[in-house]
């Protein structure tokens, strides 16, 4: 035990100065608070989407990452509701505590002004009681812990929109400009492809840059949408299976070098009359997410079937899975994990096309066994939009 209230200072700014993200700060302040305290076991709590998650922890015997708690629901989850510390020294007798005895225990919030960002939880004083000055250097810790994660969290804000600014400038210029630049190539291509006695694997490579010529075109249309927040829609009419076939030869590429199978079916082939261009990227964006979550080896499945007037796209992978505490974040713009050149635009994009076709995303997940997702779309954008005025 540390009895040097001045030294955890020292450390404890030490740590704030050195240390910025708050997975490597906030263990590293608990450990500190654990030793000067003299307590068993110490959490602390961070509230996310109103539910008080666990984010680090110190002392446990069990593994207590998983720990979430309602606000409200029990003595951390009351603190971190009220915004009161609580502190209950049981001279007689144990109390019980997520899930644990404890004959003494205090949980002080994280405040930051009068919002409450999180919970500090200490449990078991070693053979003592808490007294009224553990409850001041507990909420020093607490006031700290909570310095940290604003500023954190003002640094992820800033670099969010920083982000978003960038994506805007596209909306001026560079878009416009890769727009000219590709529609030049696209010319320089007519003009070989007219060419007569051309080998056909050299018309058969011309044929493949068109295709990614236009691909690209269309991902500068999708950022312009997505800078402007609006989608433009331009109405096909195609055949489901057909879109897969594309689906399926563009899979086959990217999985060439691995022991990944890509299934491809369309349960019910129905036409549908919506954006071609932009329901493809929606499917081959999924697709590609869940070649990334697979590694080397595994299976992604494609289908397609009716419900009414949806058609009701699954693409469901055999990969990693989702952390639970990521699922809300996916579709977040700049949201990527796990990835080395993930931009976290990609998921954004979909759910801006597929809530543009009147339709919905969903995805259902378990760490470590598989990945679902599941879009509905209306199979005509115009009858649908006319029949739901
Ligand atoms: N099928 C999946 N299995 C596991 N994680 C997934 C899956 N699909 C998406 N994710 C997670 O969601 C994150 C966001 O996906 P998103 O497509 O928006 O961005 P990205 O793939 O990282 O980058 P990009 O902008 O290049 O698409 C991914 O980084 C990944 O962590
Ligand atoms: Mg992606």
């Amino acid at each position: 035990m540390k009895n040097d209230f001045l030294e955890v200072l020292v450390e404890i700014s030490e740590k704030m100065n050195s240390m910025f993200e708050i997975h490597n700060l906030l263990p590293a302040i608990i450990n500190i608070a654990k030793e000067y305290l003299d307590v068993k076991r110490i959490s602390l709590m961070l509230i996310e989407d109103d539910v008080l998650k666990m984010y680090a922890h110190a002392g446990f015997d069990v593994e207590y990452s998983d720990v979430s708690l309602r606000l409200g629901e029990g003595i951390a989850g009351k603190v971190a509701k009220t915004g009161v510390e609580v502190m209950v020294n049981h001279t007689e007798g144990t109390c019980k505590e997520m899930g644990y005895e404890a004959s003494s225990f205090m949980s002080v919030p994280l405040k930051k002004s009068d919002k409450v960002l999180g919970v500090l939880n200490l449990t078991d004083k070693e053979g003592d009681y808490f007294n009224e000055t553990d409850v001041k250097v507990a909420r020093y810790i607490a006031s700290q812990c909570a310095l940290g994660v604003e500023r954190f969290n003002i640094y992820r804000d800033m670099r969010k929109s920083e982000n978003l600014r960038v994506v805007g400038m596209l909306n001026s210029s560079i878009a416009h400009d890769i727009k000219n630049l590709l529609n030049i190539v696209q010319s320089y291509l007519e003009l070989m492809d007219m060419e007569e006695g051309l080998n056909p694997e050299m018309r058969e490579y011309i044929d493949a840059i068109h295709s990614e010529v236009k691909r690209i075109h269309g991902l500068t249309l999708d950022l312009l949408d997505f800078s402007r927040q609006r989608v433009t829609i331009n109405i096909e009419t195609f055949r489901i299976s057909e879109l897969f076939t594309e689906i399926a030869k563009h899979a086959n590429i990217m999985t060439k070098d691995t022991d990944i199978v890509v299934e491809v079916t369309a349960l019910d082939d129905l036409t549908m009359k919506v954006d071609r261009g932009k329901i493809f990227r929606v499917i081959f964006n999924l697709v590609s997410n869940a070649i990334d979550a697979l590694g080397c080896s595994g299976k992604v499945r494609l289908t397609a079937e009716q419900d009414s007037d949806f058609c009701v796209f699954r693409v469901r992978d055999t990969g990693k899975g989702v952390p639970k505490e990521h699922l809300a974040k996916l579709f977040q713009p700049f949201f990527s994990s796990g990835k080395h050149k993930g931009t976290g635009l990609g998921l954004a994009i979909v759910q801006m096309i597929v809530e543009a076709h009147n339709g919905t995303i969903e995805v259902d997940s378990a760490e470590g066994l598989y990945t679902e997702f599941t879009v509905r779309i209306p199979y005509n954008y115009e009858s649908f939009k006319e029949l739901h005025k």
